[in-house]
């Protein structure tokens, strides 16, 4: 029998962010990157590295494999890149948009979760809520993909770190500077700064401030990787010593309603020459797309000698194959 200790053993309280996990990508889906280790998007990043350089190493790589889209929104990048990666694995992609598959309205989401699991090995889903997302993620066996929710955008975020990554060779102490929304694109890039040690400036209109339970949640995470965030309102204060200047739409898919109200409100936080002009000569500038031209970016600045974002929308592809391939041959057993 083994001899119990006398002393009790202390547990670490170490964050998602900072603790090495015993399985690659340990949780089932991949919902917001909360659930995604540090070490997991380094992984990643160097799968997606390899997989960009010699995709040939990689052809397929998933045979077999079937991959649902179910979309509750319009789509380019998402969908093309999702499906483009999948066949050059070797795998193949069912899409379904939302008059063919109106998500919880011709049957329950439960229902939808637990059918396509039975055909399918992952499924990507876009959803207007994210507890929608969450209650299919809970009902499906197979791993979930948020293709984007109101909440948050993880594919995004982790194009967007791969692609600053390859522009200056590191993510720690990389200053990213945000101006505009608090939506799902910065919520996601939150997180995923706060994982991988960068820092984050942003400035929003009061009123548009990023969500303090977010702030608050990473706190331990950002003690963890170095990672230092800041919030202002102040797109000029936001850009000193950037290295990237990042902007996403004043109207998010769904808010359509408050577009007047919006326009209004994010006007002085346009990205254009001025700012463009007054950021450091080294920086580059980033946009999820689809980008808004005129409103939250100019044209300027999209075609700005310094702009990554057909860099960053190319890129969706390479990461999305790299997490494809670590969620489908990762060694899980598929529950029923
Ligand atoms: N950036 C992005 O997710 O683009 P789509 O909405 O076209 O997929
Ligand atoms: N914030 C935007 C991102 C689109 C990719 C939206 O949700 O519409």
């Amino acid at each position: 029998m083994k001899k119990k200790s006398s002393k009790k053993s202390k547990s670490k309280k170490i964050s998602s962010g900072a603790r090495k996990p015993a399985v690659l990508f340990e949780a089932k889906d991949f919902l917001s990157l909360k659930e995604v280790h540090a070490s997991d998007l380094e992984t990643l990043f160097k799968l997606a590295d390899k997989m960009k350089k010699n995709p040939a190493q990689f052809l397929g790589k998933l045979k077999g494999k079937s991959l649902a889209l179910l979309f509750q929104k319009p789509s380019i990048r998402t969908r093309v890149s999702f499906q483009v990666g999948m066949a050059q694995l070797g795998g193949n992609c069912v899409y379904m948009d939302p008059q063919e598959m109106p998500l919880g309205e011709r049957e329950s989401i439960k229902d939808v979760a637990r059918v396509l699991s039975r055909y399918c090995d992952a499924v990507v889903t876009r959803t207007y809520s994210h507890t929608a997302l969450e209650d299919f993620a809970k009902f499906a066996t197979v791993p979930v993909i948020n293709g984007l929710s109101d909440s948050y955008h993880p594919c995004q975020t982790i194009a967007d770190l791969f692609t600053i990554r390859e522009k200056f060779g590191d993510l720690k102490k990389i200053n990213i500077a945000y101006i505009g929304d608090s939506n799902n694109v910065l919520n996601s890039l939150l997180y995923g700064v706060a994982k991988v040690g960068a820092n984050l400036s942003i400035a929003s209109p009061r009123g548009y401030e990023p969500n303090e339970e977010i702030l608050k949640d990473l706190k331990l995470q950002c003690k963890d990787s170095g990672a230092k965030i800041a919030v202002c309102n102040n797109p000029f204060n936001a850009i000193k010593n950037a290295h990237v200047v990042y902007t996403d739409v004043w109207v998010s898919m769904g808010q359509e309603k408050q577009r007047d109200q919006r326009l209004r409100d994010f006007q002085p936080f346009q990205v254009n020459g001025a700012i463009a002009s007054k950021a450091p000569k080294d920086s580059i500038f980033m946009h999820c797309l689809p980008a808004h031209r005129g409103e939250e970016i100019t044209d300027e600045v999209i075609e700005h000698p310094r702009s990554a974002i057909f860099d960053q929308a190319e890129n969706r592809l390479h990461t999305q194959k790299a997490l494809l391939y670590l969620l489908l041959t990762r060694k899980t057993k598929k529950k029923k």
